[in-house]
């Protein structure tokens, strides 16, 4: 299948299985197309995007002691990954020049993120809630309207949003492992794992494509659109180790970890 096919599918799809199954022939890229910018998603009704305040919120870690609490805490995060899918879905058709051997790999991350949706989705139906039945929000999507070139989406989404779920990810699997849900622990682990090298990815094409007189500092802090910022990139619980495995550089990781805190401007 041509990557364009695929992001189009991925994007254009208003049936849930054909965004988040997938498939198993070889990847072409050889009619990447004319750019096109999606405004939204396609998605089936019941997942269609909620007022901001419409969503749940994150259940506290006390509160999953609650399988119904756990419940909704896998539909927030299929919602994340269903995003993070669209957005590369979206990049993909956005920028068609951009080297094959990145679009190739973006391709196959996206297979990556399809499987996240499927197993945050498939944990939550377990628990009682079935993908749809709550509001999602949009809050990675709208952010990623900004991205004008392949350097802000590498700032802005493996760099900030998938970096700080290098945090997130642990955050979570130890709650779950808290209330004993073993399973869901299970879960964030293996998306941990797997988020190492997307960041990875996302940093070795930033080292690509940047002007080379810019460190990779520079042009990480040079492509985020506010309100993206670098202490956006990181969750409660900072890990460094999984930085430094995803190839960061110690001096990128201690401005990460000391980027002051500006949320009062948000
Ligand atoms: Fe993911
Ligand atoms: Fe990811």
């Amino acid at each position: 299948m041509e990557i364009r096919e695929f992001a189009e599918r991925v994007l254009l799809s208003t049936e849930l299985a054909l965004k988040v199954n997938a498939i198993s022939t070889e990847m072409t890229d050889d009619f990447p197309g004319e750019a096109v910018r999606v405004e939204e998603p396609n998605r089936p009704p019941n997942l269609q995007f909620a007022e901001r305040r419409a969503a749940p919120r994150l259940p506290s870690p006390q509160s999953l002691i609650d399988p119904r609490k756990r419940a909704v805490a896998h539909h927030i995060l299929a919602n994340h990954e269903l995003q993070a899918l669209e957005v590369m879905a979206w990049t993909l058709l956005a920028f068609p020049d951009a080297p094959s051997e990145f679009r190739h790999g973006l391709a196959r991350i996206m297979v990556d993120e399809q499987r996240h949706t499927r197993m945050h989705a498939e944990r939550a139906a377990k628990l009682g809630v079935q993908f749809g039945d709550l509001p999602v929000n949009c809050y990675i999507w709208k952010k990623a309207m900004d991205f004008e070139n392949v350097l802000d989406y590498l700032a802005g989404l493996p760099l900030v949003f998938e970096g700080r779920n290098l945090d997130h990810t642990i955050e979570l699997e130890t709650a779950f492992n808290a209330v004993g849900d073993t399973r869901s622990a299970h879960i964030m682990r293996a998306i941990h794992d797997d988020e190492i090298e997307h960041v990875r990815f996302g940093l070795e094409w930033l080292r690509k494509l940047k002007p080379e007189e810019l460190s990779d500092w520079e042009a990480f802090e040079k492509h985020l659109h506010w309100p993206l910022r670098p202490e956006k990139a990181r969750g409660e619980d900072f890990q460094r180790q999984a930085r430094q495995q995803a190839g960061m550089t110690d001096e990128f990781i201690d401005r990460l970890e000391s980027a002051e805190d500006t949320t009062h401007k948000s």
